[in-house]
């Protein structure tokens, strides 16, 4: 009866597949030409996400260009922030902008609960239009932002490097950061809860910016936070597998894996053997191929992406890249990627 389920779907509730199931994180976007195109014609980063059209088919472009076995939902972390009363704009080779950065009490106080039937329905139309366009030759995937990373661009504005205003709460002001944390671990939950409802048969939870914290306070500031969001998802909807992703994850991996949750996907920085060493083996590794390999040869990529497959191999696994693909890779190196990763059997047996 599971067979007539998708490939990832399988793989990430640990059934045996033939293959490792394959996606890229951001596998839509600035890197192919009919991105481009239709960024030319609507320049809004806004638009392109919140109107269903649009962001249904940008979601499309690389299912119908490569054929992952995964479609992740064209979006942002950022996007439930204005249901909650804070508006951004994604500004080109800026990136997010916070026009009003949350740093005092009043401001927290004043976060509105999300909704996301009222604040979210764009993308619940598009989730269920991409479940009924892929069937089964797809896992439709939905993700957030954990709330540690959505503080960090809440609170300092931008993208930041050394993360010093959100730090400075941090350390001044915790209970402030705490109270914002929660908040959006509660909204975060219900969005995830909401995505599935709409048509996401896995989601992932994106703190990319966890790595920033020392083990110290990751276990203060981030871990407490992903684990709530994860606990009160799996309150209602209890088979349908999480992802957790951390950039810079390798002086935490043991941590993110006391969060509850199913998978873990590595970024390139931690090699495949020692990661499936130091993660518990009822938990399931995606990644962690270095997106920048996309930027060699076609040998290169093959050979890194069988390497990397052979690791893993004997556990729960879903093959992706350690982070999102690089603008500027050659949509060629993305075909080599998908295609030596859907015949890998072909090249380890
Ligand atoms: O994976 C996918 O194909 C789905 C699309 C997706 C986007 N953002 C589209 C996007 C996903 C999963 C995200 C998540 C996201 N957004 C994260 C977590 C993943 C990660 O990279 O760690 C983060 C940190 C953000 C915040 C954000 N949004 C950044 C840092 C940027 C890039 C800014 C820049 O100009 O480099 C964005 C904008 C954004 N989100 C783009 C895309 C395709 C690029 C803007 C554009 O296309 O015009």
């Amino acid at each position: 009866m599971t067979e007539s389920l998708p490939l990832l779907l399988r793989a990430a509730r640990g059934e045996k597949v033939d293959r490792p199931p394959v996606w890229m994180m951001r596998q839509a976007g600035r890197y192919m030409s009919v991105y481009r195109k239709l960024r030319d014609k609507h320049p809004s980063f806004r638009e392109r996400s919140e109107n269903p059209d649009l962001s249904y088919e940008i979601s499309m472009q690389p299912f119908r260009e490569f054929q992952p076995d995964g479609v992740i939902l064209f979006s942002d972390i950022l996007t439930p922030l204005p249901g909650m009363g804070i508006d951004f704009d994604i500004v080109e080779s800026k990136g997010p902008l916070i026009q009003n950065p949350i740093r005092e009490k009043s401001q927290v106080d004043s976060l509105k609960i999300l909704e996301p039937k009222n604040n979210l329905s764009f993308v619940g139309e598009v989730l269920g239009r991409l479940r009924e366009s892929v069937g089964n030759k797809a896992t439709v995937l939905g993700f957030v932002g954990a709330p540690w990373t959505l503080a960090a661009y809440v609170v300092e504005g931008r993208s930041s490097k050394n993360y010093s205003v959100i730090k400075e709460m941090a350390f001044k002001n915790p209970s402030l950061l705490h109270k914002l944390l929660d908040h959006f671990a509660t909204s975060i939950a219900n969005y995830l809860r909401y995505q599935i409802d709409s048509g996401a048969q896995v989601v992932q939870m994106f703190d990319s910016w966890a790595g920033q914290l020392s083990p110290t306070d990751y276990d203060v500031f981030a871990g407490p936070y992903q684990k709530k969001v994860i606990d009160l998802l799996k309150e209602t909807h209890p088979d349908t597998p999480v992802i957790l992703y951390i950039s810079g994850s390798a002086g935490v991996l043991e941590r993110m894996a006391s969060t509850g949750v199913d998978f873990i996907s590595l970024d390139w920085t931690v090699d495949m053997e020692d990661g499936c060493k130091r993660i518990p083996t009822n938990i399931g590794i995606q990644g962690n191929v270095d997106p920048g390999i996309l930027f060699g040869t076609p040998k290169m990529i093959k050979d890194r992406i069988i390497d990397t497959v052979k690791k893993a191999q004997g556990r729960r696994y879903i093959l992706n890249l350690g982070h999102g693909i690089l603008p500027g890779t050659p949509e060629e190196n993305a075909r080599v990627f998908f295609e030596t990763s859907k015949n890998i059997n072909s090249f380890i047996n």
